[in-house]
């Protein structure tokens, strides 16, 4: 492993004292570059932009689980330098589809010849039946096409690819799934025609892929940042961890994708912090890293959560990150979900969604 070399480190920045997290009305992900793909755990734009617009612009921002990478697309837009680091594959794709530019003409151009190419080319190769059964014979031979031609795509035209193979599963199952968990199979399936699906996802989304070069995205384990990023170089750690009930971020359509790529989604896994027995310890080697990697004067924000236990007491996650370790966050901040589409769960379930930030300072 290598220190990464970059010009994202030079600058000095004093972050500012004490950062205001509001409520908000609403946390749906706007009409954005962030609906490319329903990545497990993805996390508020519109919150991400109220927390990023009170940080120094020209400063450096860790994301050390960037995810589908909607903190380092918004810090993009209040001129933040960002690093993002993940170790899961789909994660890194997804990040360097929304934080690199496109041209968009030239985008559509190629991917209609991408599409073409893939109708001449019948291809040999099928899906196993563990993905076959989800969605229509004929949809399913166009999708096959075009992952075949996966390695000619960039990575925009590939997180598209991945994003629409998720729209068309939803919509072969009559959209009777949610858009981020797979249902059941709605038979008969119904026939979409990939091809469309792929084109105006791309054509949709484009407009909002405006990256420049202030970001870096990393596949790695974040438990090994300090051997990555050199000591005392990070302004800001802004990030929302893997949750603590061990969520699989290679579940439901990630397990899709995965077995269409034919990965070994056991041998990704690893890499992952999802294991609920280890948890308390691998987010102790994170924390520790960070704050190896963070100013003086910088500061670490984690977004986490509360964790129902199967005898129904709630761990609070603000207080599980303050006892962590001995670095004691400056203040915790407890927030009520609101204007989820899970709202109406909620209000069935009569459960509330809190969420706790926890700041750091170094
Ligand atoms: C809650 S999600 C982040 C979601 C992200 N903020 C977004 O909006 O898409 C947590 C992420 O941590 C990643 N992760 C889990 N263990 C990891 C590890 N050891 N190193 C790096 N990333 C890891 C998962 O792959 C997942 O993408």
């Amino acid at each position: 492993m290598k220190m990464i070399e970059s010009n994202l480190l030079n600058d000095k920045v004093t972050p500012k004292e004490t950062l205001v997290f509001k409520h908000l009305k609403s946390v749906n992900n706007p009409n954005s570059a962030h609906a490319i793909y329903p990545y497990r755990g993805k996390i508020s734009a519109i919150d991400a932009r109220q927390i990023l617009s009170q940080f120094i612009p020209g400063s450096l921002l860790l994301d050390p689980f960037c995810g589908s990478g909607t903190i380092l697309h918004e810090a993009q837009h209040f001129g933040i330098r960002a690093i993002g680091i993940d170790n899961n594959p789909l994660a890194i794709t997804l990040s360097m589809a929304k934080s690199q530019p496109i041209n968009e003409k030239e985008t559509v151009e190629h991917s209609k010849q991408l599409i073409e190419k893939s109708k001449r080319v019948n291809p040999d190769s099928s899906a196993p039946e563990t993905v076959s059964k989800y969605f229509h014979e004929k949809t399913m031979q166009q999708i096959i096409a075009m992952f075949n031609l996966k390695d000619e795509m960039s990575n925009y035209e590939r997180a598209i690819l991945y994003g629409a193979v998720c729209l068309s599963a939803r919509a072969c199952n009559h959209y009777k799934w949610t858009s981020s968990s797979v249902g059941k199979i709605i038979t008969p399936q119904r026939y979409v025609d990939f091809y469309n699906v792929f084109m105006a996802k791309l054509i949709k989304h484009s407009k909002f892929v405006d990256g420049g070069e202030r970001v870096q995205v990393i596949k790695e384990d974040a438990r090994n940042i300090s051997k990555l990023i050199p000591e005392n170089s990070i302004d800001y750690v802004y990030t929302s961890p893997p949750y603590f009930d061990a969520l699989d971020y290679t579940s439901y359509y990630a397990k899709i994708i995965y077995e269409l790529e034919g990965s070994d989604r056991s041998k990704i896994r690893k890499g992952l912090i999802q294991n609920t027995l280890s948890y308390e310890q691998d987010m102790k080697i994170v924390l520790s890293e960070l704050r190896k990697v963070v100013k003086e004067g910088g500061q670490v924000i984690f977004v986490v959560g509360d964790k129902k236990m199967k005898d129904g007491t709630i761990i609070n996650g603000g207080q599980f990150f303050s006892n962590l370790t001995d670095w004691k966050p400056d203040y915790v901040v407890e927030r009520e979900y609101t204007g989820t589409t899970s709202q109406v769960w909620d209000k069935i379930n009569n459960t509330k969604r809190k969420e706790q930030i926890v700041v750091w300072k170094n």
